[in-house]
């Protein structure tokens, strides 16, 4: 057994880029904040106390008036209410902001929303912005998010979601950064700071949430909502470093999860909110539950009733109900009853009320409700230009033989098929707020635009649907290229969207094969909120981009890269298997005693009978319009001890004739641990972009941090020994590798 180095710092090497924030006006003075809220706790009654901690929402303020929507604005009125979501709009957000000022003792009211890839104008959907592995276009996305939803007098987003995902059936992997922990951590911090900015109390910053917490997207068997099962040493390994990342970057709130996580709702787990959260990580925020998390945990079966569910959310760490009227019903008598513990009351208050202060609302309760800021941000034309940037950034070039793209500008005809040839909202995604999908720029209208002399031909055939028309199909062969628009519908992933199978739906796959069959090359766009399998697809199309969810300016941003105007440098930022039997997949692998070593020899391997282990697709994996070649590779130590550092540095050179970015990755592997360690692990990236024939020395610096792993005591450990040191262009493509020594203890 090695000698552990025990430290507790996690170190990342991947840098957020300094944005050029738009101005934070007026912030609010915080010193005098925790005697405010202490003078105004002294004056609160327990029903106010449970008020304060209870959320609702308003969706059905808009329709007519029912019984649900009468008692909603009573409890406002009578300060019984601490959040609403679901609210915006300036004149409704002022509206019940009035209400609430009518209350005893005047606290605001904080309006939440699902912000989760644009306000009024749609960024691509999560998954596919961390495709792009360039922090300073994720982090400018939530700043646009930031600046509509707040001039639309919202103060909080319930964004990001940090869960990582590694099962593909889950349909929540689309509002994810994907299945690594380091890309995931660099992106729940970009985002954070992209919403909240330096600090909290500008009226152009709204508090980000980082949710769901914990271990969400590891659902058994991909199933939403379905229990999880793993091992602490896991949850502290894999699942927990993003929710971690998102505390350093000063992220105002947490929601918790409909999971039970190792038999108990994360709801009610006091050792994620109180032990982990609260405790190690000091995070001063509030846990807001998920949507009516509190009261399912009668349904889970582990409380009696709502009662019980109260009860057992407020000893949990649970700061605030969203709609689950539970805190709201028993928080008041279980406290009299001496069954709540009343300093944990207190704190949970304390907490939301030090939101509200900060975000200045009792100040002024109307300061992110102003109509002319609202007319004049909803109007800015330069928030959908970054939408278009940042989604040709999103977008990977999955193949691309014998350079059909980019199209050559002496193409004379171009046919478009397929069933989102001329969608528009599925191009949007879910999750979708104040948009408006008449304004998406459909794939059509892109390449309409981009397409100068040559004719466009939509071919209207369906495939999601119905027979597939043969007469329409053939009407194809009279163009120079095919360009087919598939994937899935926007409603297919998100929220209660687990697939059981993830093949391209419908005939989608067999309209291709009859478009193949016309003899011309098929450029294939995917339009998707998570991977896919496309197998027929991926062995017989010229090109394919994948394009996710890419929002709004779609159409314009996909015909961007096809045309070349833009050079695609996306990166998977999950794994793409080629089949169902593979999920859940991750680059993350385990060396086991019976490694395949020989795709022809794998009797009593760990191998499967009917399959390769390799994915279709690699973590990492994308091409570009250029090529890039990695060259001397220098470390400056062999070995270092366990203060030191060593410096690995590289040459990268565009060796094409097209300036393009390259995503040079540095991954690690601990050779012999007291834990068997993965093959590799991403601890570092660098986008860099390169004009044809120019070379970069690029540098990494590893210590040991990078070095460390959780082991079976869920200590952070860096153990001495042997690191093989990989760079490469993705997860499969190592070019260049080294073997670096940690020394043992002082
Ligand atoms: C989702 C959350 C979301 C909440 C409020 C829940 O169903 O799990 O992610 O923030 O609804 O809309």
């Amino acid at each position: 057994m090695k000698r552990a180095l025990l430290f507790t710092a996690l170190a990342g090497c991947a840098t957020t880029g300094a944005l050029a924030a738009p101005a934070n006006p007026m912030p609010m003075p915080s010193q005098d904040i925790p005697a405010r809220v202490e003078a105004l706790l002294r004056q609160m009654t327990l029903e106010e106390k449970a008020g304060q901690l209870n959320q609702l929402s308003g969706k059905d303020f808009t329709g007519p008036e029912t019984a649900s929507k009468t008692n909603k604005l009573k409890d406002i009125r009578e300060g019984h209410v601490g959040s609403m979501l679901n609210i915006r709009g300036v004149a409704q957000t002022r509206e019940i902001q009035a209400l609430a000022l009518q209350s005893r003792l005047k606290i605001p009211l904080l309006f939440g929303l699902d912000v989760i890839h644009g306000y009024k104008t749609v960024f691509p959907v999560p998954l596919g912005e961390a495709a792009s592995w360039d922090l300073e276009a994720i982090e400018q996305s939530a700043r646009i998010a930031a600046l509509e939803a707040s001039a639309s007098g919202v103060h909080w987003t319930f964004a990001p979601m940090v869960d990582i995902g590694r099962d593909p059936r889950w349909g929540r992997v689309m509002e994810g950064a994907g299945e690594d922990v380091f890309l995931g951590s660099s992106i729940a911090r970009a985002r954070v700071h992209g919403f909240q900015t330096d600090k909290l109390g500008g009226v152009d910053a709204i508090m980000a949430t980082a949710k769901h917490f914990a271990a969400y997207g590891a659902a058994i068997a991909g199933r939403d909502y379905n229990a999880v099962d793993m091992s602490e040493q896991q949850l502290h390994e894999t699942y927990l470093p993003p929710f971690h990342a998102a505390v350093d970057a000063g992220v105002a709130t947490f929601m918790n999860a409909f999971n039970t996580l190792n038999g108990i709702p994360a709801t009610a787990s006091t050792m994620l909110q109180r032990d982990i959260l609260k405790g190690s990580w000091k995070f001063p925020g509030f846990v807001v539950s998920d949507w009516g998390s509190v009261r399912e945990m009668v349904v889970h079966g582990y409380v009696a009733d709502l009662s019980g569910a109260a009860q057992a959310a407020m000893a949990g760490g649970s700061d605030m109900d969203m709609e689950g009227h539970a805190y709201r019903t028993h928080l008041p008598e279980l406290a009299r009853a001496g069954k709540v513990n009343m300093a944990q009351v207190d704190d949970a208050v304390r907490r939301v009320l030090t939101k509200k202060f900060e975000l200045g609302l009792f100040d002024d309760p109307y300061r992110f409700s102003d109509a002319e800021r609202e007319k004049r941000v909803m109007a800015d034309p330069s928030h959908r230009a970054i939408a278009r940037d940042v989604a040709r950034k999103s977008m990977v070039l999955l193949k691309n033989e014998r350079a059909t793209l980019p199209l050559a500008r002496t193409l004379q005809r171009i046919a478009v098929v397929g069933p989102f040839a001329d969608a528009r909202r599925d191009l949007e995604g879910g999750w979708i707020v104040q948009s408006d999908a008449a304004n998406v720029v459909s794939l059509l209208d892109g390449i309409r635009s981009h397409a100068g002399s040559a004719k466009v031909d939509h071919i209207k055939v369906d495939g999601l649907q119905g027979a597939l028309d043969a007469k329409a199909i053939q009407q194809a062969a009279a163009a120079d290229v095919i360009v087919l628009a598939v994937g899935e519908t926007w409603d297919m992933s998100g929220e209660a969207k687990s697939r059981s199978d993830i093949s391209l739906p419908g005939r989608q796959e067999a309209l291709f094969a009859a478009l193949q069959a016309t003899g011309k090359p098929v450029v294939a766009v995917i339009f998707a909120g998570r991977p896919l399998i496309f197998n027929h697809i991926a062995d017989g199309a010229a090109a394919i981009l994948y394009a996710w969810f890419p929002g709004s300016e779609g159409g314009n941003a996909v015909a961007d890269v096809l045309f070349g105007d833009h050079n695609p440098a996306g990166r998977l930022p999950m794994t793409f298997p080629r089949n169902m039997g593979q999920v859940p997949i991750s680059y993350v692998q385990y060396q086991t005693g019976r490694p395949v070593r020989d795709e022809n020899s794998i009797v009593y391997k760990s191998a499967y009978i009917d399959s390769p282990n390799t994915p279709r697709y690699a973590f990492g994996y994308g091409l570009s319009y250029t090529s890039f070649a990695y060259s001397d590779l220098r470390l400056s130590k062999k070995r270092i001890g366990p203060t030191e550092q060593a410096t690995l540095s590289f040459t990268l050179t565009n060796t094409g004739k097209r300036a393009g970015a390259e995503v040079a990755q540095l991954y690690l592997h601990d050779r012999v641990a007291s834990l068997v360690r993965p093959l590799k692990e991403l601890k570092g990236f660098q986008r860099v972009v390169l004009q044809p024939g120019e070379s970069r020395t690029l540098s990494f610096t590893i210590d040991q941090a990078m070095l460390s792993f959780i082991n079976a005591r869920l200590q952070r450990v860096a153990e001495p020994g042997e690191f093989d040191v990989m760079v490469g262009a993705s997860s499969d493509d190592i070019r260049l590798n080294t073997v670096l020594e940690l020394g043992g203890a002082m």
